[in-house]
């Protein structure tokens, strides 16, 4: 089955209108990415601007979720189901239906368009949305009706802006399979997956965190198609699925090693991490030191990390590129339009940390050995200055050994290190910023 397809054509069918997915890069200087699929539709939310013609629609919005409030990349590599570029389906009403419909609509599309079986099925509330337990009771049995807090079941795309209560659906993938102390409904495990977000959209929240009710009740709703993909094919982590394990293959082949336990991680790194960045340049976010190029720079360099892990020792990312072109790339013709000089940008992008990341390795080892608790500012700095390793490389390569980076003493030779280069520019004719 084609969910991607399935999906819209089920809105289509109730009425919405099918948009395209917007740029990754938002028209919003409070968004680092488009988070959410609500994006596009902010302005409209908030009566800022008109609502179309037709008040309902529904989109595959490609979103990023590495770098702002919602942030996932620390997390790709240790869960099943985290990734740093992903395709979120949703449906939306501006001032047309509210709970009532977009409860009965998702309802029908997991259990009949889907088939996901109604007894692995969960679902979350906020704890004062009495009207949404009594709606859900026309679906589900009350006891597989769960109240949180803000926390887990209150949703907004930034600081400011529309946001509202939520309701959440979970897909229970079985006790047999998962045994940690996380995997609870509302816990950090795998074992619950949370497959579709329906968000009541209430408020706008401004600046000084008030709330303000918007013009007209509304429905933003989004499901992650990569968790759903797997759940379909009967996998556990959406790694295994058929969106990433040609990926995954073929960075074996390149490797001439098949994944084993210790270093599966490094190989969903890589297949996450690459597909991102690729969008990422299709969409012109080239690598660079700050801002949006930066948090490309920051995951590629990861990918290249792991790939080093891996034993590449030169660009390897190009000869990957076609196997997710063979995957994404009917859906999203960019990737195979601009193919060449995406190869070339990771490329290029690669040989830049290729250089430096055989001595960066071997500083860190060193210091690694010295170190009792906290590793040292001064040689996170140094391999930041000097190596090309952005910190949260360096935080992620202490992970597994529970050790934290002396962030005071980085941040200081940060600001110095700011502050000497603006007097750098003091005299040039040019504005320091
Ligand atoms: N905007 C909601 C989310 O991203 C649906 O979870």
């Amino acid at each position: 089955m084609d969910i991607r397809k399935e999906y819209l054509e089920f809105f289509k069918n109730k009425g919405h209108d099918i948009v395209s997915s917007m740029p990754l890069v938002p028209d919003d200087p409070t968004l680092m990415f488009t988070n959410a699929g609500m994006v596009q539709f902010k302005d409209i939310f908030t009566g800022a601007i008109p609502r179309p013609a037709n008040p309902t629609a529904t989109s595959c919005q490609l979103c990023i979720r590495a770098g702002g409030k919602h942030n996932d990349l620390e997390n790709v590599g240790y869960t099943a189901r985290h990734h740093t570029l992903f395709e979120m389906l949703g449906n939306f009403s501006f001032g047309d239906y509210f709970k009532k419909e977009a409860i009965a609509y998702a309802w029908e599309f997991i259990t009949v368009n889907l088939e996901l079986p109604v007894d692995k099925l969960w679902v979350t509330i906020h704890e004062s949305d009495d009207e949404a337990y009594e709606l859900w009771q026309e679906h589900i049995d009350a006891s597989r009706i769960k109240r949180f807090g803000d926390k887990d079941n209150f949703w907004s795309m930034g600081d400011t802006g529309a946001c509202g209560p939520c309701s959440e659906i979970f897909y229970d993938q079985g006790s047999e399979h998962f045994n940690s102390d996380e995997d609870y409904l509302g816990g950090e495990g795998d074992r619950f997956l949370e497959i579709w977000n329906l968000v009541f959209m209430q408020y706008d929240r401004q600046k000084d965190g008030t709330l303000v009710p918007l013009p007209k009740p509304s429905i933003d709703t989004g499901m992650g198609l990569e968790r759903v993909i797997a759940i379909k094919e009967g996998v556990l982590n959406n790694f295994d699925s058929s969106n990433f394990q040609p990926i995954i293959k073929k960075i074996e082949e390149l490797a001439g090693k098949t994944a084993n336990e210790e270093t599966i991680g490094s190989y969903r790194v890589i297949a996450d991490h690459l597909r991102a960045t690729s969008f990422m340049l299709s969409q012109g976010i080239l690598f660079g030191n700050e801002g949006r190029p930066y948090v490309s720079r920051r995951i590629l360099r990861r990918a290249v990390r792991h790939g080093y892990l891996l034993g590449f020792r030169k660009p390897f990312l190009a000869k990957v590129y076609d196997t997710l072109c063979n995957i994404l790339g009917s859906h999203y013709t960019d990737l195979n339009e601009k193919a060449d000089y995406i190869k070339e940008q990771l490329t290029l992008e690669e040989e830049r940390f290729f250089k430096t990341i055989e001595l960066g390795m071997s500083i860190f080892n060193e210091e690694l050995a010295k170190t009792k608790e906290i590793f040292s500012g001064d040689v996170a700095f140094k391999l930041y200055d000097t190596y090309g390793f952005p910190l949260d490389l360096t935080e992620d390569m202490l992970r597994d050994k529970d050790l934290k980076i002396d962030n005071a003493k980085f941040d200081e030779l940060m600001d110095e290190q700011k502050t000497k280069a603006k007097a750098a520019w003091k005299g040039s004719g040019d504005v320091a910023s």
